[in-house]
């Protein structure tokens, strides 16, 4: 073949090529080690002086020009390889993505925070690994109480693990010396320990809650998890009273319940009773029951005015102050709103109950 033809050939070949593979098989046959204008400059050695300038300047230009319409066909045929593989078919079905769901536990704890901050409570979190001190010691439970059965408790084996004693809080400065204490490790059974840590290194007046998991070694039931969440709630100054008690209480359920969700506007139909009741950081103790219309009367909370031994322990001077304290159970309260029978469904992984919120 000589140039002509073979230049023609090509623009031919390169016009009709209908994919980059394609493209390539015609530049080899071209350009390729063995291809046809590869041979034609490969025979320039026998030719004379005279044809080699000649046909040699030919064929070198015809080499430029070919590569050059290579790369815009190649250009091309990509840009159009490209949008074939990312053209959307409007008409195929969609794919739903699944979302993510809040868990029902976190929107109550949500929640729960964001009413007490309302009512101008911090919160404040603390150490699920607990000691024997703070768990039960300065909370006047001493060990061998009967009280301490209450709680039924799972102890950690090994102390060295968990560097649980240098748990504290930021502010240094306010941190008083620490007695003593009983370092054996457990599970907190109660947010109630976040009690003496948190008097520890404040000065009242203040009003604190303390939203956070509690470990229990006892049976399960529809009502009872061995591993649940409580709010601890405490609120410590001069003259405070069992009134201010109930009306923080009474605020809090009003909100909890609202119209948004379904109950009674303004908690209107809640109702509340108050019961005699013991625990041993408590003095005088009591249990808080509600009912909802016509409900059922639910007992939500353990509750009381702190007791002095727990002042004591914390270098508070009881005769100065006085403060309530409460704990309820965030489990039982998102049972009540969501109206699920079985707490166990909370910690059972089924998608089936997390979609639905
Ligand atoms: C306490 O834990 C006290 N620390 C509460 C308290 C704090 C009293 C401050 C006085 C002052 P109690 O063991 O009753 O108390 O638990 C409190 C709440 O936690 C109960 O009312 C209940 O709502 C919830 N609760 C208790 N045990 C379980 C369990 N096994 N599963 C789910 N919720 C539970």
């Amino acid at each position: 073949m000589n140039l002509e033809e073979i230049k023609k050939k090509a623009i031919e070949n390169v016009s009709s090529a209908k994919t980059t593979e394609e493209l390539q098989n015609i530049r080899v046959a071209v350009m390729g080690r063995k291809g046809g204008l590869t041979e034609v400059l490969k025979s320039l050695k026998d030719l004379s002086i005279e044809e080699k300038k000649k046909i040699g300047a030919t064929a070198n230009e015809l080499r430029d020009e070919l590569e050059e319409l290579f790369n815009a066909k190649e250009k091309e045929l990509k840009k159009q390889e490209r949008e074939a593989k990312f053209r959307i078919d409007v008409t195929r079905p969609g794919h739903k993505i699944s979302r993510g769901n809040t868990h029902p536990l976190s929107i109550i704890d949500k929640e729960v925070r964001r009413i007490f901050s309302s009512m101008n409570f911090s919160v404040v979190e603390g150490p699920e690994i607990e000691t024997e001190y703070y768990n039960f010691d300065a909370l006047n439970i001493p060990a061998e109480h009967p009280a301490r059965d209450m709680w039924d408790t799972f102890w950690l084996k090994n102390n060295q693990q968990f560097p649980i004693s240098n748990f504290q809080f930021p502010n240094k400065s306010e941190i008083k010396k620490p007695k003593t204490k009983n370092q054996k490790l457990l599970m907190r059974t109660h947010t109630s320990p976040m009690q003496i840590r948190y008097m520890e290194t404040r000065n009242p007046p203040f009003q604190i809650i303390v939203p956070g998991r509690v470990f229990r070694y006892e049976a399960t039931d529809a009502s009872h998890e061995t591993n649940f969440y409580q709010v601890e709630g405490l609120m410590v100054g001069e003259d405070i009273n069992l009134a201010n008690f109930k009306f923080v209480v009474e605020e809090f359920f009003k909100k909890f319940f609202s119209a948004e969700d379904g109950f009674a506007s303004d908690g209107e139909k809640i109702e509340f009773r108050y019961r005699p009741s013991y625990f041993p950081f408590v003095e005088p103790g009591l249990e808080v029951d509600i009912r909802i219309g016509k409900g059922k009367w639910l007992e939500v909370m353990g509750a009381g005015m702190v007791h002095r031994n727990v002042f004591d322990a914390v270098r508070y001077n009881p005769d100065r102050v006085q403060g309530f304290a409460f704990g309820m159970g965030l489990d039982r309260l998102a049972m009540i709103k969501y109206n699920i029978p079985d707490i166990r469904l909370f910690y059972s992984g089924d998608v089936r109950l997390t979609k639905q919120f």
